[in-house]
């Protein structure tokens, strides 16, 4: 696989999200460009450095991009993600600028130089500015990987519609159009999929055990997500989305899905729907490739052994983390 852009909201799951990615070697990963979503984008430039410090990685750039929708207000997601986006666990924060250039002027410059993959993981308005103004580009882009939506489950933040699309609708809207019109798809993965993808307390506390310093950091960041899930959904755990779609981007045969046109509903109480015409009512040719099934275990097995160090340096085994057959939900 060639370079990657990854295009988020940090954020407590983007934040694993961007951990895994950094953990697999297949990624190289260009540049990291924040959108207001969880958190307003600035916000999200901040979290990402904390990441990356935490993981000796500071030398990936970090841009910020678009501060509200398309068209839509702005509301974001602190209610799920904490007061600092990284539930409220408030670490220090890492000084150092933020380049002066916009988000979306690093994606046009990065893929007009030469071909790469996008890992979406927050509302699309980075990623619809871009194409706005640069329709051509979508060419040069080898795989658009966006967590967002759902085929048939319920959404997040309304009966029918997940965050990051209900957040800004027009542009991901926008998005699944201009791709139908270049005869491309993008890969959906919605919460059909990472709705089965939970962190539990005792994966958590596994976790510690194998690699005290990466799970303290984990636990940090991921203590206020579980409260919420038990407050509003009634889990022991906490949902974390976005990690998937990076496992994805590494492995397709993380999640398996089909091909069909997919349009975003804009206005009304359908706001932000995924609205996948599986049947073909419609009859146009597919502009996505919609992910709905995983392999939890299959997922956290990679997870743990890409993020978690070893203290010889050498990397996990599946027998070394057999106890996740019986951690595992689902
Ligand atoms: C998505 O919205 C955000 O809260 C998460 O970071 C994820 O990208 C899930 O709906
Ligand atoms: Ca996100």
């Amino acid at each position: 696989m060639g370079k990657i852009l990854i295009d988020c909201d940090p954020g407590i799951d983007d934040s694993l999200a961007l951990m895994l990615a950094i953990s697999s070697p297949e990624l190289e990963i260009a540049g990291i460009t924040t959108v207001s979503g969880n958190v307003p984008a600035q916000m999200g430039g901040e979290n990402a450095r904390k990441v990356l410090k935490q993981m000796n990685r500071m030398d990936i750039p970090i841009y910020i991009g678009e501060k509200v929708p398309l068209s839509k207000p702005y509301v974001d997601a602190m209610d799920t993600h904490g007061r600092d986006g990284l539930g409220e666990s408030f670490l220090p924060a890492v000084p150092g600028e933020f380049p002066e250039k916009h988000a979306v002027d690093f994606l046009e410059e990065s893929l007009e130089r030469e071909k790469m993959s996008i890992l979406a993981l927050g509302p699309m308005t980075n990623l619809a500015r871009l194409f706005k103004r640069r329709p051509d580009l979508i060419d040069q882009v080898e795989e658009l990987v966006s967590m967002g939506g759902s085929f048939k489950s319920h959404g997040n933040c309304s009966p029918v519609a997940e965050y990051n699309y209900w957040c800004d609708p027009e542009a991901a809207a926008f998005c699944y159009e201009q791709f139908a019109q270049a005869g491309r798809k993008i890969h959906m993965i919605g919460l059909d999929v990472t709705r089965r993808i939970v962190l539990t307390p005792n994966l958590l506390s596994y976790m510690e055990r194998l690699d005290p310093e990466t799970g303290a950091f984990i636990r940090k960041i991921t203590g206020f997500y579980l409260d919420f899930h038990w407050e509003y959904e009634g889990i022991i755990g906490c949902v974390i989305n976005d990690p998937l779609a990076a496992a994805y981007l590494v492995d397709h045969s993380f999640c398996c899905g089909f091909d069909s046109y997919t349009a975003v509903e804009t206005e009304g109480i359908c706001r932000g729907q995924t609205v996948v015409d599986s049947m073909n009512f419609w009859k146009k040719a597919p502009n996505s490739h919609v992910l709905i099934e995983t392999d939890p275990k299959e997922f956290m097995y990679f997870f743990l052994s890409r993020v978690l160090k070893k203290k010889d340096g050498g990397q996990w085994n599946k027998e070394e983390l057999s106890l996740l057959e019986t951690l595992v939900q689902g």
